[in-house]
C-alpha cells in the first residue's frame, strides 16, 4: 500500500467506528474507486464484488445515468424540508405505487428506519401491540427493528422494545419441526396459527417478515407458504409487513420476492436496491386501507430528511434504470447460470450441504458431513474452515459475504456471465481447498480436474 493508502486506513480506524466488529480488530479494505461490479484497493488491485457491497449496489459501481440524475437534482434543489412537495418526491411515490401495487409511501434514510416506523404504523392502525417475527430475521440496527429481528445480533440490546413475539421459519434443509417439504403440512405456519392463539389474536398488529430472508440464511419458503400466511393474517385482521430492505428491488428478478409466491402485503419496508446504494434512502409503502386510516388520523412519526430531494432522484433515476436497461430480465438470464453452477457444486463437493436461490440471490450452506448436515461453523460462530475459505476468497480478491457457516453470492445485477464465471471459479476453488483440508475428495462428476474450465 501506498503512504496516501495507509494514511487513509489509519485515519478510518483512529477516528472512526466500524459496524458490527471490535473495533481494534477492524481491518478495511481502502476502496480508491469503483466501476460496475470491480473495485480497486489501496494497492490498485481489482477486487470482483460478489457481495454487490453490503447487498444494496445492484446497479453496480458509478452507474452514469445515476451520477447524472443525482448531479442534477443537486444542481437544482439540494434540500427541502419534510413538510414541502418535491417532483423527485412525488415521482417516486407514484412509481413504488405502480411497482408494489399498494398506496402510499413514507421515506426515511435507511431500512431500519423503515421497519420502525412500519411497526408503529401497524399499531396505530390496528390499536394491536404485539408483533409477530421470526428467529432467522434481520430488521435492522435501531433498537425497534433490532429487537424485531430474530437474528442474535439482538442479543446485545435485549430486552429492547417490547411487545415482539418470535415463531420459526420456513427452513426447510433444517426444517425446525423435524419434515421434509414434500410431505409436510406447513407447520411453519400452523405454528404461527397456535402461537397466534396462545398471545390472543386480539393483541397482534402484525406479523413481519422478510419476503425472502437474506442474512440468516437465505431461506426460499414452499410455493404455499405466503397464500397461508396471508390467509392467516385476513382471518385474524393481523396486518402482513414485508421487508423486502434487501431481497427487492430487484435481486430476486422481481420488485418484490413476495410477488413470486402471488400475495400482497400491507406493508412493505424496502431500501438498500431503491436507490442502489447512491443515496441513503428507505420506504414505508402501504396499502389503501393502512393510507386511508392516515388521512383522518395524525401520522405519529417524523424525519428531518423524509423525502430527500436528492434521495428521490436518485431512487427514481435507479428504478428507470431497472426498467431501460432490462435489470430484471439479466437477473433471470444470469440467476439460471448462477442456479446451474450451485447445483453442480451441491453433487460435487462434500463440503456444501444445501444451496439456495432466487434470482441473483444465492447461498451455499457448507457443512462437516452431508449425511449428518453438521454445519462447518456453529450458529454465531466462526471456524477455522470458514476462516479458510475467507481468507482463500480474500487472496483472489473475490469480495463476498460469509457468516457462521455460510457463503453468500450475490454479485450487482448488471454482471455478465463471464463475470460471474470467473467469481465461481474462485469459489470452487475454495470449496476445493476445503474438501481437502477435511480429508475428503471432491467428486469431479464431469470428470474434468477440479477448477479446470
Ligand atoms: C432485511 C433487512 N431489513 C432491514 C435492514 C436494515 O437496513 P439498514 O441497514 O438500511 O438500516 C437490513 C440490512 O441489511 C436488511 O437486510
Amino acid at each position: 500500500m501506498d503512504a496516501k493508502s495507509l494514511k487513509v486506513v489509519q485515519e478510518n480506524r483512529d477516528y472512526t467506528m466500524f459496524s458490527w466488529s471490535v473495533q481494534g480488530a477492524s481491518n478495511p479494505i481502502h476502496m480508491k474507486r469503483g466501476q460496475g461490479v470491480w473495485f480497486w484497493d489501496g494497492d490498485d488491485q481489482r477486487w470482483l464484488d460478489f457481495s454487490s457491497q453490503l447487498i444494496n449496489l445492484n446497479v453496480g459501481h458509478q452507474h452514469p445515468k445515476m451520477l447524472e440524475a443525482i448531479k442534477k437534482q443537486v444542481d437544482e434543489l439540494c434540500f427541502a424540508g419534510p413538510s414541502f412537495a418535491t417532483e423527485p418526491r412525488g415521482s417516486l411515490g407514484k412509481k413504488l405505487a405502480e411497482v408494489t401495487g399498494l398506496a402510499k409511501a413514507f421515506f426515511t434514510l435507511g431500512g431500519s428506519e423503515a421497519n420502525e416506523n412500519a411497526i408503529k404504523m401497524a399499531r396505530l392502525v390496528t390499536g394491536r401491540d404485539k408483533i409477530i417475527t421470526r428467529y432467522r430475521s434481520y430488521h435492522g440496527a435501531t433498537m425497534g427493528s433490532m429487537t424485531a429481528s430474530g437474528d442474535p445480533r439482538r442479543w446485545a440490546v435485549e430486552p429492547g422494545i417490547p411487545g415482539i413475539v418470535r415463531v420459526f421459519d420456513p427452513y426447510c434443509y433444517r426444517c425446525p419441526f423435524g419434515q421434509k417439504v414434500e410431505t409436510c403440512h406447513r407447520e411453519c405456519v400452523s405454528h404461527i396459527e397456535e402461537v397466534i392463539q396462545m398471545e390472543g389474536s386480539h393483541s397482534i398488529a402484525a406479523i413481519m417478515v422478510e419476503g425472502i430472508t437474506g442474512s440468516n440464511g437465505l431461506l426460499v419458503p414452499p410455493d404455499d407458504y405466503y397464500p397461508k400466511l396471508r390467509a392467516l393474517c385476513d382471518k385474524y385482521g393481523i396486518l402482513l409487513i414485508d421487508d423486502e430492505v434487501m431481497a427487492g428491488f430487484g435481486r430476486t428478478g422481481k420488485w418484490l420476492a413476495t410477488q413470486h409466491f402471488g400475495i400482497k402485503p400491507d406493508i412493505v419496508t424496502c431500501a438498500k436496491g431503491l436507490t442502489s446504494g447512491y443515496m441513503p434512502l428507505g420506504a414505508v409503502i402501504v396499502s389503501d386501507k393502512v393510507a386511508n386510516y392516515f388521512e383522518t388520523n395524525m401520522l405519529w412519526g417524523g424525519l428531518t430528511y423524509s423525502g430527500h430531494p436528492v434521495c428521490c432522484a436518485a431512487a427514481v433515476a435507479n428504478l428507470h434504470i431497472y426498467e431501460e436497461e432490462k435489470i430484471f430480465e439479466n437477473v433471470e438470464k444470469q440467476g439460471r447460470y448462477l442456479a446451474s453452477r450451485l447445483e453442480a457444486m451441491k453433487q460435487k463437493y462434500a463440503c456444501v450441504g444445501d444451496v439456495r436461490y432466487k434470482g441473483l440471490f444465492s447461498v451455499l450452506e457448507l457443512v462437516k458431513d452431508k449425511s449428518t448436515r453438521e454445519p462447518l461453523a456453529p450458529f454465531n460462530g466462526s471456524s477455522p474452515e470458514m476462516s479458510k475459505l475467507a481468507a482463500h476468497l480474500k487472496s483472489r480478491h473475490l469480495y463476498a459475504f460469509i457468516r457462521f457457516n455460510m457463503l453468500w453470492v450475490c454479485p450487482p445485477l448488471i454482471i455478465n456471465e463471464e463475470e460471474l464465471r470467473q467469481g465461481l471459479d474462485i469459489v470452487e476453488e475454495a470449496l476445493h481447498l476445503l474438501d481437502g483440508s477435511m480429508g475428503k475428495a471432491s467428486v469431479a462428476r464431469t470428470g474434468e480436474p477440479v477448477g479446470a474450465r
